[in-house]
């Protein structure tokens, strides 16, 4: 409720406006589930600033509107940290989990506070991939922020930090007079992604990584540079606290943070004391903290952190295990400096650095030519990886990558790896830079790149070797004609022998031509013309799709089949008529209407035709399959934007909610899916991908 209640002063609507917004920054920053509008959000903010105007006397260095950056500095100041930011001992594998695990059993036995049969218990929290923080509050206000440095000392990034919105300027409840919140800032990917794309298009600086963007936006001189960054921030525990209130100074002693002692709380824990710091409202990362017991217990936690890495929203290089009890962890103490009651137990590295030997070029479906990077072997993401993608020419520029560089390689997940960036310092006196060829490496036709398009194609089409075999492979997958058994290496032969230049050619082979081709037997190919064979009365959708035409996905091909109802009314409509088709634009008309404009390719069709292939329209799905179902989405779908599954759902009687609850009956999940997807799993909803769903729709 924000609207002014009646015979309320001005003081009271700016308390209750600030409450509002900090609430919606939480929801927001921290929970990625807003609860409000972007513009209701903004009118919230606008009405706190107009009253602020007008009263400027209620103006607080806590209120949401001080948080826009404050004015440049010239140097950041010094900060000593009265309780040093240590670090952690790393494990790289299990035997050293184990190991880690004995040596605190040992201990905590030797000392009395484990039995024999007993096994220590832990808090297991994800290892953030950011920077350190450390935020001073006093009397429950924000007076102080400061990055690790050397661990003794850090840097002053105050104003930087009261720009990010995750971090309460003032504490709720009753606050200890002075309390040193750890924790770690960091960036999103996405939120990573967009900036990096926002950066280039205004030719500014572009981050390698997500920390290295988060570091980057906390160490602007300029605090309002910092307030645009899409920063986040998760406490993982404490410095220096004093004047603990009642309830909670039995949480504390001098060992972790020199408070004083009182009255014995029930339970001395690292859970209990990061329980208690969400409830002053600093964010804590409840969707992923996790008590286990036992190096068994912290194993389970890595393998199910380990599964789910790819889809969390954050970049993590880890877990981390923490002793749970606090006298127990006084009792283990330190060692150098890092302490005996944690171990960060590590993930395969997603980021490596090796030799970039060559550039070469590979020649898509559509012709479209990428840089491809041949790398000296390296291990990144758990596999050797001797290629990666440049993406094109003007990535290859704006990264300024040169042949014979060192270069970082990312693999993450079972995305294709990618050169990130050079590594300048050690860049050879006769790197080279990347000359784009004129000619098609495959079939000799010339390379064009039109002036407005960033990708230069081959201008061969289906003459292209290359390109016929991909426009192959992909009419053979199973989205498309679904030909079981006819794979890369059966079409490459095929295709370099000469005996299939189209689509209409596979129709006509035969057992006997195939025997004796690589790996192929007489059962083989038997079953490779059956399989053929049964393609032969496909959907009208899925052979649209199969004809590969650019832009045309199985969505459009589906809308479009259903739209036209046959492959010849397809072929002779026109750019407006194609335009008709709900959510096909001017683009996809033009593609399919030059498709068909070939007369090679309606050649094609003319031959699939006198092969007896034969496509049968599909009938649009009923429309109460899904009828009382809840949905929610979350993630990248590999094809459908979340608005088009939204709108089949809808189209097929489901319902589309935002959040994830009990009432949730699936969550359809994409690549990047975060917390939503933790949460389902949590309670037991339904986890679909976008197959999935599109089974339940009947589509697939
Ligand atoms: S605890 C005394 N917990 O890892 C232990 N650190 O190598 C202090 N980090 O500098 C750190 N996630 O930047 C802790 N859940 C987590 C963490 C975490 C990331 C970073 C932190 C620290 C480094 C230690």
């Amino acid at each position: 409720m924000s609207s002014g209640s009646g015979g309320e002063s001005a003081a009271q609507a700016a308390a209750r406006l600030r409450t509002e917004i900090e609430q919606h920054n939480v929801r927001y920053y921290v929970y990625d589930e807003p609860s409000v509008s972007d513009a209701e959000y903004d009118g919230l903010m606008r009405e706190l600033q107009a009253l602020e105007a007008e009263h400027p006397e209620l103006v607080t260095p806590e209120s949401p509107t001080q948080r826009v950056g404050a004015a440049p500095v010239s140097a950041f100041g010094s900060v000593r940290h009265v309780v040093p930011m240590l670090s952690l001992n790393n494990a790289f594998d299990e035997e050293e989990v184990a190991a880690f695990d004995r040596r605190v059993a040992d201990t905590l036995r030797g000392a009395g506070m484990l039995g024999p049969a007993q096994q220590p218990d832990y808090f297991c929290e994800l290892k953030l991939d950011g920077l350190a923080i450390s935020l001073r509050y006093e009397d429950g206000r924000l007076v102080q922020a400061a990055t690790r440095g050397d661990g003794q000392t850090g840097e002053d990034v105050t104003s930087n930090i009261r720009t990010i919105k995750a971090i309460p300027l003032q504490l709720k409840g009753a606050a200890p007079r002075v309390l040193e919140v750890r924790g770690e800032v960091l960036m999103n990917r996405a939120d990573f992604e967009k900036l990096n794309e926002a950066q280039a298009r205004r030719d500014e600086k572009v981050f390698v990584n997500p920390r290295n963007a988060a570091a980057g936006s906390l160490r602007q001189l300029d605090p309002r540079i910092t307030a645009k960054r899409p920063l986040r921030f998760f406490a993982y525990g404490w410095g220096e606290v004093h004047g603990l209130p009642g309830a909670q100074s039995g949480l504390f002693d001098e060992a972790s943070a020199g408070a004083e002692q009182a009255s014995q709380l029930p339970e001395k824990s690292h859970g209990a004391m990061l329980e208690w710091l969400a409830s002053l409202g600093l964010p804590v990362n409840v969707l992923h903290n996790h008590r286990a017991t036992g190096a068994e217990g912290l194993m389970a936690f890595y393998a199910k952190v380990g599964a789910m890495r790819a889809n969390l929203p954050y970049d993590i290089d880890g877990v981390v295990y923490k002793v749970d009890s606090l006298p127990a962890q006084k009792v283990l103490g330190f060692v150098a400096r890092a302490p005996r009651f944690a171990l960060a137990h590590k993930f395969a590295a997603e980021e490596a650095t090796t030799t970039l030997l060559d550039i070469e070029v590979q020649v898509g479906r559509t012709g479209a030519i990428t840089p491809v990077a041949r790398l000296k072997p390296v291990f990144v993401g758990g596999v050797t990886v001797t290629n990666a993608t440049l993406h094109n020419e003007d990535e290859i520029r704006r990264k300024d990558v040169r042949i014979g560089d060192t270069v970082i390689v990312r693999r993450a997940g079972d995305v294709i790896p990618e050169v990130l960036a050079p590594v300048l310092e050690k860049r050879p006196s006769d790197a080279r830079e990347f000359v784009m060829p004129t000619a098609c490496p495959v079939c000799g036709s010339a390379i064009e790149r039109l002036e407005d398009e960033t990708i230069a194609r081959c201008t061969g089409g289906l003459f292209c070797g290359a390109q016929r075999k991909q426009t192959l492979w992909h009419a053979a997958s199973r989205k498309a004609l679904d030909i079981e058994g006819l794979g890369e290496k059966l079409v490459d032969q095929l295709v370099d022998s000469g005996r299939v230049k189209t689509l209409a050619d596979l129709y006509s082979l035969r057992p006997l031509e195939l025997v004796g081709l690589d790996r192929m037997g007489q059962k083989s190919a038997d079953n490779l013309v059956a399989a053929i064979d049964k393609a032969r009365a496909p959907g009208l959708a899925r052979l649209l799709f199969a004809l590969g035409i650019r832009h045309v996905g199985e969505t459009t091909a589906r809308d479009v089949a259903r739209h036209f109802g046959s492959i010849d009314a397809i072929m002779d409509a026109d750019e407006d008529a194609l335009s008709s088709v709900p959510d096909v634009g001017p683009v996809v008309a033009a593609s399919i209407r030059h498709f068909f404009a070939e007369q090679h390719n309606r050649d094609v069709i003319e031959q699939l035709k006198a092969q007896g292939v034969n496509p049968v329209a599909e009938a649009a799905p009923q429309g109460t399959t899904l009828a009382g179902k809840t949905f929610v989405l979350t993630g990248t779908l590999p094809n459908w934007t979340r608005e088009e599954a939204s709108m089949h759902i809808q189209a097929a009687g489901g319902k589309v909610s935002g959040s994830v609850s009990k009432k949730t009956a699936y969550l359809v999940a994409g690549e990047d899916s975060g917390s939503k997807l933790a949460k389902a799993q949590e309670l037991g909803v339904a986890v679909l991908d976008e197959d999935g769903l599109k089974a339940l729709l009947g589509m697939s």
